[in-house]
């Protein structure tokens, strides 16, 4: 028996313990578990490109002209030319000087952040991070001061009170993933100049779903272009994998140097690469995908409100992240099976994804699913809404009073 037995018996009874599920069809609007047919609320293919015919294309004559990589991280072999057109395509549609391409988001967050800031700095960090910020944060070995979740009087106050030695970092999410809620960026911008802070954003979830050509929310908030670092990923709107960073170009070379996580990996498979570039032709220019992503959100936030759930609050109803609040890790977990007796497949986010106290139904929506399909869904919500009253009283007997975990979501 292994050593990890009595870990994962622990998680069991917690109601933590996860279990990977194969699933056919994962960033469809409908997907298949077992020959039986689900719609997907779960997928971050926001904008449905990873089966876009522009985009495939693209994958699939790259590979058939170019293999799949370079043999080698970018700094030995494997700076393709796929990666230099990527590079210029992103740092143009962000309206950033320049970017530079990692193989995952993950990786571009932990490589980036342990990069900018060393063992002299601090990090001042939002309570409600990605957990790829805070291992990041971690890896830096600055120290890291933690402010209350979106809340720039917070922030001020820690920043009024650290050392002015070293480098200062503020990193957030842009859009945050288990809430989708926002980082306020005007007031980050404001402080960040006003304490000579670094401001590094991940808009991983913003990227292509906020902003009127899908710059995100920098875009969206009428600030393109002044986030200093902007991070995000290709495994969400774009519909692929990869992860990139943009900025100027002194501190992108500085991070083509330092960054561990570029040096030491293996960059993109060109044909990635490829399908990126086309992928974000497709998001500036069928803008008609995002209005209807922004519909489709807007009328599952209303419906759900209207039928009594408690949902995450956000100042853009227009996020397609819709977070149900819950409480109890064993109601969430029961409210998720009972979506699936009805079809819908809907993932039960847990600690550490989220503060105890705070499980969760997070649904999000795909701007090429069928309206029939979320009244359909809707018809559901409302069916089990009862069931989802007890539940949440319940949970608000037993714990009035969620806190913020600092462990991070993962997805
Ligand atoms: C906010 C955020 N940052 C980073 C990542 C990691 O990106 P990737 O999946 O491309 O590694 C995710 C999710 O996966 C995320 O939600």
């Amino acid at each position: 028996m292994s050593i990890f037995r009595a870990d994962l018996d622990a998680l069991a009874a917690a109601r933590l313990l996860r279990h990977l599920t194969p699933l056919e069809d994962g960033a469809r609007p409908w997907l298949t578990h077992e020959g039986r047919r689900y719609l997907n609320v779960s997928s971050s293919n926001y904008l449905g490109l990873a089966d876009h015919p522009a985009v495939v294309t693209a994958a699939i004559e790259s590979l058939r002209r170019e293999g799949f990589g370079g043999g080698g991280s970018c700094l030995v072999t494997g700076h393709h030319p796929a990666h230099a057109a990527l590079e210029q395509a992103l740092a143009a549609h962000l309206k950033m000087p320049a970017s530079l391409v990692f193989a995952a988001g993950y990786q571009t967050n932990v490589g980036v952040l342990s990069a900018l800031a060393g063992p002299a700095d601090i990090i001042f960090a939002d309570a409600l991070n990605h957990a790829s910020l805070i291992d990041g944060c971690r890896l830096s070995r600055a120290a890291v001061r933690v402010y209350r979740h979106a809340d720039p009087d917070h922030l001020a106050s820690l920043l009024a009170a650290a050392p002015r030695t070293g480098r200062r970092l503020i990193v957030t999410d842009g859009v945050f993933s288990m809430d989708g809620d926002v980082a306020p960026l005007p007031a980050l911008l404001e402080l960040a100049a006003r304490y000579e802070a670094l401001l590094v954003v991940d808009d991983a979830h913003g990227f292509g779903v906020l902003g009127r050509e899908g710059g995100g929310l920098p875009e969206h908030v009428g600030r393109a272009g002044a986030v200093p670092v902007l991070i995000g990923t290709l495994s969400k709107a774009a519909g692929l994998q990869g992860g990139y960073v943009a900025s100027d170009p002194d501190t992108i070379h500085y991070l083509v140097n330092k960054a561990r996580g570029f040096v030491f990996a293996t960059g993109l498979v060109a044909p990635i690469a490829r399908a990126a570039v086309a992928a974000l032709t497709v998001i500036r220019q069928e803008p008609e995908r995002r209005m209807r992503l922004w519909q489709k959100a807007r009328r599952l936030r209303e419906t759900l409100t209207a039928l009594g759930y408690t949902l995450a609050p956000t100042p853009y109803p227009e996020i397609p992240i819709v977070a149900i609040l819950v409480g109890a890790a064993e109601a969430a977990v029961a409210f998720a099976a009972a979506l699936r007796d009805h079809g819908i497949w809907a993932t039960a986010i847990r600690p550490p994804s989220v503060p105890p106290g705070t499980s969760r139904i997070r649904l999000t929506v795909m701007a090429t699913q069928d309206d029939r399909d979320w009244t359909d869904a809707l018809g559901v919500f409302e069916a089990l809404a009862p069931r989802y009253h007890s539940w949440r009283a319940a949970a608000l007997a037993a714990q009035p009073t969620p806190v913020a975990s600092p462990s991070g979501p993962e997805s």
